[in-house]
């Protein structure tokens, strides 16, 4: 490399470096020939620089620019100068200026792309994820990778400038319920015996509370073996988060500080210094969803009372029922098609609405769909929903008001996409507060935990806990932005009377807890202090940031949509050596 080595980098030349000698390193990003004069643009993570070789001057360069080949890696010595403003490329940083080579020498030649670099979008997911490392060198995919570490580090610098300590806790822990299902390591040393890669590293940041480290945080990384989609992959990290001593808003003032001070730094966008917030069930009445996105209104409005009144006797049976009718009114959207309008009744289904009313507001009234119940008392309806001349009226009414709410607000959410009411470059936070503490599995028939086992109980709700489990609200909070859940936490138990009564409510009897917690509750013992705190997803934080809608484009070596990695093939078989040493044995479906 003596000799070669760049003396700058492809993104850094101006007009004002015109006579000077450079040597640049980085790959043939294009090669053109005009007729003999060849113009490469080199290519390296700080941008490209023209490189021009006139053949006829300069003979001996002639055979090695023929052979270049797109993303041969190559060093460039030469001279800087100044284009005439005729040739001047605007559209590049280093626009002003080329580099006429005096040398070239080819670092190392790439075999034919399976794609071009920058050409992504025309390239298969699989493809690009089984070529990572093409796909990364993009400049979609460098700008991203760099944002993510610019985040990180604003992070970083912001907790440990106000006396965070950033601990790492153990990645081989042991398997505890935690909602999702766990990967597991087999232990060589101890047949039939597993560690868990952590799902979060909740319990042990719990136990740095009572060990005194009363601010902690950590770039966590987390696994969870769930279905992935486009918010989820199966290995992800949090931005973890425990403090001793705090109450909820203690953690909601931290966060959003964390958030401001990241704002800030990577975009120049001041966010308030307190984010609104809804209660959960405000965000499900208004909204139809714990995590609304309030970039656009278009609220869930209650249609129970004109229905009663109503002959709309689907409807009405539902409302009889002790059931709910919720409405939304799409702005404008009278024209739309039976058709348009069939497509947003199926997106309601998948979230388990029966089905969807709808009618058009017109100068006269109302009209088409299930107007014709609605007719003595339009006025007052199209008044009331706020709706006006030419806006879509969209109806769903279920016995079970979270399923009328939810398929509304699923049908809400479609809507702000389909009409591009989320604009990209507006973030809304808002914190949904006071989730139930326990919810209902109808099919198990037994009160579960609706986030997890270790949270505070709202004070109010404790005499009554075990007589109505289903009101009782929990000290938990949700941040959410642009429609996505960006992080979890709450303000945790450290009271044993009161963690054996939370277990017993959702049936975790005293042995059983010891079992799988009893290193948490033994730790307690010990003058646990109070203490609550949050996680905040940092590939989702990342991926809002970056404007885009999968985890993957922020991720440099994601899973597909099957949790394998392409590029290395895993998950894959290994030798049965390493198998026995395991104590392993493969038990095969048949029809494998
Ligand atoms: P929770 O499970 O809600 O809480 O996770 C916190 C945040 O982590 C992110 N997240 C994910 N990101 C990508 N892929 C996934 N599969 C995935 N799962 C979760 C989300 C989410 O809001 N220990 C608690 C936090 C606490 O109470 O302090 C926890 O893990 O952004």
């Amino acid at each position: 490399m003596e000799g070669l080595k760049r003396t700058v980098s492809c993104g850094v030349l101006r007009k004002s470096d015109a006579g000077k000698s450079v040597v640049l390193n980085g790959w043939v990003h294009r090669k053109r020939n005009h007729g003999g004069v060849f113009f490469i643009n080199l290519r390296d993570r700080y941008g490209i620089t023209q490189v021009t070789v006139d053949t006829e001057a300069n003979t001996d360069l002639a055979s090695i620019c023929d052979e270049l080949r797109n993303e041969y890696c190559i060093a460039a010595e030469g001279k800087v100068i100044e284009r005439p403003s005729a040739m001047v490329n605007a559209s590049m940083e280093t626009g002003e200026i080329e580099l006429i080579a005096s040398k070239i020498t080819v670092l190392n030649r790439s075999e034919v792309l399976p794609f071009q670099i920058d050409e992504e979008s025309k390239a298969s997911e699989e493809l690009r994820l089984k070529y990572r490392y093409l796909d990364l060198r993009s400049a979609a995919m460098q700008e991203r990778i760099k944002l993510r570490s610019q985040i990180t580090f604003a992070v970083r610098e912001h907790m440990i400038e106000n006396g965070f300590f950033e601990i790492e806790t153990p990645t081989f822990i042991k398997s505890t319920p935690e909602g999702a299902r766990d990967y597991l390591v087999p232990s060589r040393l101890y047949p039939g015996k597993f560690y868990a890669l952590p799902q979060s590293p909740q319990l042990y940041k719990q136990i740095l509370m009572v060990a005194g480290f009363d601010k902690y945080f950590q770039i966590a990384r987390c696994y969870r073996d769930e279905d992935s989609r486009g918010d989820r992959q199966p290995e992800f990290t949090q931005i973890d988060v425990e403090m001793s001593f705090v109450t909820r808003d203690d953690v909601l003032s931290m966060t959003e500080g964390m958030m401001r001070h990241v704002f800030k730094k990577i975009k120049n966008i001041e966010l308030p210094q307190n984010f609104k917030r809804l209660s959960w069930e405000e965000a499900m009445e208004n909204y139809g969803s714990d995590k609304p996105d309030l970039r656009f209104d278009m609220l869930l409005k209650d249609f129970t009372e004109f229905t009663e009144k109503s002959t709309f006797q689907a409807f009405k049976d539902a409302v009889s029922q002790g059931g709910t009718v919720k409405a939304i009114v799409a702005k404008g959207k009278a024209d739309y098609s039976r058709k348009q309008i069939d497509e947003l009744e199926a997106h309601a289904k998948i979230y388990r609405a029966k089905g969807m009313a709808w009618m058009k507001v017109t100068g006269s009234g109302l009209e088409g769909g299930a107007s014709k119940f609605f007719t003595d008392n339009a006025a007052q309806v199209i008044s009331a929903l706020g709706a006006q001349e030419g806006d879509l009226i969209l109806m769903i009414a279920d016995v079970n008001k979270k399923i009328a709410c939810t398929a509304l607000g699923a049908v809400r959410s479609k809507l702000g996409r389909d009409l591009g009411l989320c604009d990209p470059a507006r973030f809304e936070f808002v914190w949904i507060i006071d989730f139930p503490m326990f919810e209902y599995n109808e099919d198990e028939k037994k009160w579960e935990a609706a986030h997890h086992l270790f949270t505070w109980p709202q004070d109010q709700y404790h005499a009554t806990m075990e007589s109505d489990p289903g009101s009782v609200k929990g000290d938990l909070y949700d941040l959410v932005l642009n429609g996505y859940e960006l992080a979890s936490g709450s303000v945790r138990i450290h009271d044993s009377d009161l963690q054996k009564r939370v277990f017993k409510i959702v049936g975790i009897e005293p042995g059983e807890a010891e079992k799988k917690f009893g290193f948490l509750t033994e730790a307690f013992k010990y003058g646990a202090p109070p203490h609550g705190g949050i996680a905040p997803g940092l590939d989702r934080l990342v991926m809002i940031m970056a404007g885009v809608t999968s985890l993957k484009d922020v991720i440099a070596f994601p899973k597909n949509s099957f949790a394998v990695s392409p590029m290395d093939d895993s998950p894959s078989e290994v030798d049965q050596k390493q198998l026995d040493e395991l104590h392993i044995i493969i038990k095969r479906d048949e029809k494998q």
